[in-house]
């Protein structure tokens, strides 16, 4: 068996150990005699599967208990649409755009109500997070919308926008459980677990309970209301019960390497490795504002579109996947979630200067 260092920006690589001891248990989960993937979700089995994966996802994130954890589908996607025909009291939401994914949240959200685009980078192609500190919030906006981490153009808020009082709805899609966060800061967190936590299939949302009614839009399907899965405690109908228990292998580990503190303190070395090197290099440039870099997704360039073809290419053969940038920008992006190790960071940093050598 041989691995490659896995630079996807998601589906994304999962901690070996996670990956070991889900085969382990892949004929018989502790002695039921059966996979999980084979299990009743209303099972005693599963029943702990799932309230143990949220007691340790609460921890790991401290969350508050006027908050609820629900794991959904239909992938972050989905939540563009859920957003807005729940929250959209007032049918007026305020959208930072520093991406793809927050535009389209934007546009998604722009067919339930007004949708005001309070800021936006989209002048300089999503390459740095505009002032945040005194935007035009909207007097009647029922939220203000981010996408904290950008993992098309590697930018990320540092700091979180002055919503002004009002609730503020992030997607932490591609930089969930990467650094310690207040959740009581944000109404709404939600992010699809296939870049940092899981395999693709289940979202994550964390919501402040307030903001869960039986006061949606009207016509708002039964599974798209958040009131649904609250109540059910996610077992309103049957749940991606594989993808949670791996989830739930995922926190465990977190936990076990001391979590999140640690894990902010590994991925700033990682990304630091990788920076550091983009800035002393004469062949590869970051696309990205220095101050607004992501931890999690590094965007880089030659400037020349046959060299990076050229680096994508030689970088596989040498067991470094993955590396191209997304269908939109081109270039190069290497995508470092928690579980890529520090190795691989200097897998791909030792072959980076041997390619600038060769080529320059
Ligand atoms: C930040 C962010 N939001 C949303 C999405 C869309 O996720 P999904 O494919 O789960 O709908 C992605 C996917 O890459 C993403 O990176």
């Amino acid at each position: 068996m041989s691995r490659v260092y896995n630079f996807s920006a998601g589906p994304a690589v999962l901690p070996e150990e996670v990956l070991k001891s889900a085969a382990e248990e892949m004929l018989d989960y502790k002695g039921t005699g059966m996979s999980v993937m084979e299990m009743s979700h209303r099972s005693k089995a599963f029943e702990e599967i799932i309230t143990t994966a949220e007691a340790d996802l609460r921890e790991l994130m401290n969350i508050p208990d006027n908050y609820k954890v629900l794991f959904l589908q239909g992938g972050a996607s989905q939540q563009f649409a859920m957003i807005p025909m729940n929250l959209m009291k007032n049918k007026v939401a305020d959208y930072i755009v520093t991406g793809q994914w927050a535009k389209k949240a934007a546009s998604e959200a722009a067919k339930y109500g007004k949708v005001n685009k309070i800021a936006s980078s989209e002048d300089k192609t999503f390459s740095y997070i505009p002032d945040c500190s005194d935007l035009p919030v909207s007097e009647d906006a029922d939220y203000v919308y981010i996408c904290e981490n950008n993992t098309i153009y590697g930018t990320k808020f540092k700091e979180l926008p002055n919503t002004k009082g009002k609730t503020l709805v992030a997607d932490v899609s591609s930089c969930f459980l990467s650094e310690p966060v207040d959740v009581s800061k944000y109404g709404v967190i939600y992010g699809g677990v296939q870049k940092n936590i899981g395999p693709a299939g289940v979202v994550i949302v964390i919501i402040r309970e307030d903001l869960i009614t039986e006061d949606v839009l009207p016509g708002t399907p039964t599974m798209l209301t958040y009131k649904t899965h609250a109540d059910a405690e996610s077992l309103y109908n049957t749940p991606p019960a594989y993808g949670i228990y791996i989830c739930g292998k995922v926190f465990k580990w977190l936990k076990s390497m001391g979590g999140l503190e640690t894990m902010k303190a590994r991925n700033e070395k990682k990304a630091a490795l990788l920076y550091d090197f983009l800035d002393q290099s004469q062949m590869f440039k970051g696309t990205v504002a220095k101050e607004d870099r992501s931890l999690m997704n590094v965007p880089f360039v030659t400037g020349n579109a046959d060299l990076d073809a050229k680096f994508v290419k030689e970088a596989k053969a040498s067991g470094l996947e993955n590396l191209k940038g997304h269908r939109s920008v081109g270039g190069m992006r290497a995508s470092i979630y928690n579980a890529m190790p520090y190795e691989g960071v200097e897998a791909l940093v030792a072959f980076m200067k041997k390619f600038e050598k060769e080529n320059l």
